[in-house]
């Protein structure tokens, strides 16, 4: 692996998962305009986030990671946008206030638009198409011309993801997540759940600290870390001819960076250790993702570790494990226990959406929101067994009132699913839902601080 790195490099490789272009003459001029545009984000940043996730991993913050399992265009409004945000800032007041640990907040937002297939077609009533990839290679619709990778998209999906990112932006900074504004984030129409009132009680009590503060002589407003927050992006780097449009060298440092997003993740179909992915990944200085499954061995584990981390820098990379419910206790302390012998620093992130998805019996996707949490207390639970730090979740999640996971405390059932399916994707936790998360997951972040992590209640029992 000391063979030379360039932002090209990974195009000698073999490949999986990437979308066959009919005329491969208009996607190098896509590409070659894409080089041109501005970055979305600059050096500095993902610098600054792989600093917060290197507290991660030290133990001394919770990373936060969240949002659509696939953007859509179709879906592209203010509204969607802030309730995101304002699910996302109620999730982080809660763990922050739980675990008295800051937390890191990641969205998976503003270029989220490449998926993985299980199968590279499609079959409804007998008629066979390629399968839908994403907004940013084709079109949802069931027809032979929607299907067809379009490289115009790649476009349109980088001028969506500016456009986000501006919203986030002017969010975490312009007011909107000032901590004086903690009661206004609850959505209307979760008002009235159990939710809502246990997270009113958590406002008040914040309302209270900072009352008292200001009773005391401070002067709230001149103190900006209340005011604002930061919030960064992160999506899993797919379609990697956008991303190297998008890899730039950092003027300061000299260092290649990917500024299409503060954090990329490589996908669990595509770690191959000798494919492009992993070549494309390792050139660039951006913190990293690495989802690791069931069919991950140690062995290849710390490997992947080696390329991709290869100076052992707290920060650059995030292990984000989806097991299932049922596997990870048996499938995560051998990864868990290699990754220690070497003496390798990561941060490990639980995503218990993707090892957890059924088909209900109505025929929908989804995913039950017991097994999701029971995942997650078996993530705990195996890092307290062996000593290591369970330093994030990455979730599937939306501020909208959808119906795409079972159970919750509405206790949405598969008659339901029906309702507000809406996901272009995988099946997201709604807001009530990711409340709900938020609040069980502090619970287990407490225990996790105090030191004292006993053997955890069944899910159904919550
Ligand atoms: N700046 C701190 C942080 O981001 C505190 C803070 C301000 C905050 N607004 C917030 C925390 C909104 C959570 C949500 O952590
Ligand atoms: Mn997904």
């Amino acid at each position: 692996m000391s063979e030379r790195w360039t932002p090209d490099s990974w195009r000698s490789k073999p490949v999986v998962q990437m979308p066959a272009y009919p005329d491969a003459r208009a996607l190098a001029d896509v590409e070659a305009q894409l080089a041109t545009f501005p970055p979305l984000v600059f050096a500095g940043e993902a610098r600054n986030l792989k600093k917060a996730l290197a507290r991660v991993a030290k133990g001394e913050a919770f990373l936060l990671q969240g949002g659509d399992c696939a953007e859509s265009f179709a879906e592209h409004g203010a509204n969607n946008i802030r309730d995101f945000f304002r699910v996302l800032l109620q999730m982080a007041v809660v763990l922050t206030y739980a675990g008295a640990l800051p937390v890191v907040k990641v969205g998976r937002i503003a270029g989220q638009f490449a998926k993985p297939r299980s199968s590279p077609v499609e079959k409804v009533d007998g008629v066979e198409l390629p399968s839908y990839r994403g907004d940013i290679i084709n079109d949802i619709a069931f027809t032979p011309e929607a299907r067809l990778p379009d490289p115009r998209r790649q476009v349109m999906a980088y001028r969506q993801s500016a456009a986000t990112l501006n919203l986030l932006r002017a969010f975490a900074t312009g007011g909107y997540a000032n901590l004086a504004s903690v009661h206004e984030w609850m959505l209307g129409f979760v008002t009235g759940s159990q939710q809502s009132r246990r997270y009113q009680e958590l406002a008040d009590r914040i309302s209270d600290a900072l009352n008292f503060m200001r009773a005391c002589g401070l002067d709230l407003e001149s103190h900006p870390e209340l005011r604002a927050t930061e919030v960064y992006t992160s999506h899993e780097a797919l379609l990697l001819g956008y991303e190297q449009a998008f890899t730039r060298v950092d003027s300061t440092t000299g260092d290649w960076y990917a500024t299409s997003g503060h954090m990329l993740w490589i996908g669990d179909r595509t770690r191959q250790l000798d494919h492009a992915h992993v070549e494309y990944f390792r050139g660039i200085r951006n913190p990293i993702g690495l989802k690791c499954g069931p069919s991950l061995k140690p062995d290849e584990l710390v490997k992947l570790i080696d390329i991709l981390n290869p100076d052992n820098e707290p920060g650059r990379l995030t292990l984000i494990t989806r097991f299932g419910s049922d596997k990870v206790a048996d499938g995560l302390p051998a990864l868990v226990r290699a990754v220690k012998r070497e003496g390798r620093v990561v941060v490990w992130s639980c995503d218990p959406m993707h090892g957890n998805t059924i088909t209900s019996t109505s025929g929908y996707k989804t995913r039950p929101f017991d097994r999701i949490l029971s995942e997650v207390k078996s993530f705990f639970d195996v890092h307290a067994a062996e000593g290591t730090y369970a330093g994030g979740v990455h979730l599937e999640m939306t501020g909208q009132d959808v119906t795409e996971c079972l159970g919750g405390a509405r206790a949405i059932t598969d008659e339901h699913l029906n309702d507000r399916y809406h996901t272009v994707c995988d099946p997201r936790l709604n807001a009530e839902q990711s409340i709900d998360m938020a609040f069980l997951i502090a619970e287990l972040l407490k225990q996790e601080r105090a030191g004292k992590a006993r053997p955890l209640p069944a899910a159904s029992g919550m």
